[in-house]
């Protein structure tokens, strides 16, 4: 028998406290013995690779991880998203591989501007989300202003779970509303540990908070979470790993197994007895000794087993998984055995893509990992005419990677790169140096944004005939618009209204 999964992640806006968070989930699940080894081993491995500098020149993250722990006899697989403003498709995707989410807010900030931009991915997709206010040691907000801010900015149903006794100076503990148990600080104000206390006469104030706030917001419901329609809320602090094994149990209790995921012709359930999964991210470098890339496949269901074959579907042939990794958080270890929503590394030289099906029977094709309309268009300048070749190769390899898109105008050789956020141009540009030994720089290009573009062959070539300096291909071949502005795609819709200008893409 194996043990259950867990497979989330965790959303936030940058400094809320995710990487401390983590920090205290590995420890309380043992896979960490030392809070703060998170950052020494990031700092670690990112000194190994020479793109990775951009990651510590601004103190941010620019690659996902995977980090698996145990608890309880529940296997927790915790999927690392970029935390930074300036995020990629990355981010995006790594959220189609998760069953559930943890949000965590900051008391005295409540929702800002990444957590809901994250938090509508999540709803894309239905994922459901359980909410952690933290750094309550704090100053916060009233409570309920944060809640209602929750409700009111996201469109959920809000119910919490546990409720503060104050924050900061004042904070005396968190009351939990199921057991009425109440886990209080222990020692001084710069090293508490929880304790729980049943037998605590509230102060009238709080008894009257507590009071009115069960009679006013929602009861928690199992149903309603899992559909995405309601968040449970818990307070606590990360630094003070106070709240923590709280959360932990509300994963393991009320978290989704892992769930059907969206396919063609239809959805795949982890019971099917086929193994399948798909790629949602792909990663080269993690050794710069060698090419390789690192595909993250979210297993979907079947047993996956060391050695086992598996087609991509829609193009190549099978491939034998001999190496596959598991990430686990102290290292890579090789794995014999997978379930479904576990992750599993496996390393290929480039014939694995994002949004690839691998499976053991090739009728079926998971959907949703679009590729996403750039919001940033720039024109790629090659300083030395020769490398022209390496170029190519290098604009082709990172957008196989989802690193920036790459866009051929059918007119012109000035290729041009489109990204989601600013950073993943400087990530370009120092990979080109470093791996491709390409010197290269961006300059505007005359565009503001792009559409793929589908139709009837006829009314596409009537529409690309007439904007022929506006045409590109992508990667792989599709055309694509490239517009200068919102405005002027709503105004060739119009005229073209037998064409569709897409948004998102997916293979
Ligand atoms: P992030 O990954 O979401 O960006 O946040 P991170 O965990 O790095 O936390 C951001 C800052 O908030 C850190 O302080 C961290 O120590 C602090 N913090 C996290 N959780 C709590 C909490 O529960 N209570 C309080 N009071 N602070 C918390 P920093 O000074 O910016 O960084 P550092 O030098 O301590 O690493």
């Amino acid at each position: 028998m194996t043990s259950p999964r867990r497979t989330f992640a965790i959303i936030s806006h940058p400094d809320a406290g995710k990487t401390t968070l983590t920090e205290k989930l590995l420890v309380a699940g043992g896979a960490i013995h030392l809070a703060g080894e998170v950052k020494a081993r990031g700092a670690n491995r990112r000194a190994r690779s020479d793109w990775m500098k951009i990651e510590q020149q601004r103190g941010i993250s620019v690659t996902s991880s995977v980090m698996t722990f145990e608890r309880d006899g529940i296997t927790f697989n915790l999927l690392d998203t970029p935390g930074h403003e300036d995020f990629s498709e990355d981010t995006y995707r790594t959220l189609t591989a998760v069953d559930s989410a943890v949000m965590v807010i900051d008391a005295a900030r409540g929702i800002e501007a990444q957590t809901r931009k994250l938090f509508e991915v999540c709803r894309l997709r239905s994922v459901p989300i359980i909410t952690f206010v933290n750094k309550v040691d704090r100053e916060g907000r009233p409570v309920f202003e944060l809640l209602d801010e929750i409700a009111d900015i996201l469109a959920l149903d809000v119910a919490p779970m546990s409720w503060p006794i104050g924050m900061g100076g004042e904070f005396e503990g968190v009351l939990d509303l199921e057991t009425g148990g109440v886990s209080r600080p222990e020692g001084d104000s710069r090293n508490f540990q929880g304790r729980v206390d049943q037998d605590v006469t509230l102060s009238d104030r709080f008894a009257e908070e507590v009071e009115l706030a069960q009679a006013g917001y929602a009861e928690f419901d199992g149903e309603a979470y899992r559909n995405g329609d309601l968040t449970p809320v818990y307070f606590g602090s990360a630094l003070k790993d106070f709240g923590v094994a709280e959360l932990i149990d509300a994963l393991a209790r009320h978290a989704p197994a892992p769930r059907p995921q969206p396919a063609e012709p239809a959805p795949i359930a982890p019971e099917t007895p086929e193994v399948t999964g798909f790629v949602f991210k792909v990663q080269a470098n993690m050794d710069p000794n060698h090419r390789d890339r690192i595909a993250f496949m979210r297993l979907c269901s079947g047993t996956f087993k060391r050695g086992m074959k598996l087609t991509p579907t829609g193009h190549g042939k099978p491939i034998a998984v001999h190496s596959p990794i598991l990430f686990f958080a102290q290292n890579r270890e090789v794995a014999d055995e997978a379930f479904p929503g576990d992750i599993i590394g496996i390393p290929n030289h480039g014939t694995l893509r994002v949004g690839d099906t691998l499976s053991e029977r090739a009728d079926i094709r998971f959907t949703g990992l679009p590729n996403f309309a750039p919001e940033i268009l720039r024109r790629v300048a090659l300083k030395d005419p020769t490398k022209t070749k390496q170029l190519r190769k290098a604009l082709d390899d990172m957008a196989e990677e989802g690193v920036t898109q790459v866009f051929y105008p059918e007119i012109g050789s000035n290729w041009i790169v489109g990204v989601v956020g600013q950073l993943q141009l400087e990530v370009l540009i120092s990979r080109l140096e470093a791996e491709y030994k390409v010197a290269a720089g961006l300059e505007p290009a005359p565009f503001d944004t792009a559409r793929w573009v589908t139709g009837e062959a006829a009314d596409l070539k009537a529409f690309a005939d007439v904007n022929r300096g506006a045409m590109a291909k992508d990667r792989d071949g599709n055309p694509v618009f490239l517009a200068k502005s919102a405005w002027e795609i709503g105004y060739v819709a119009d005229r073209y209204p037998k064409v569709r200008f897409n948004a998102t893409r997916e293979r």
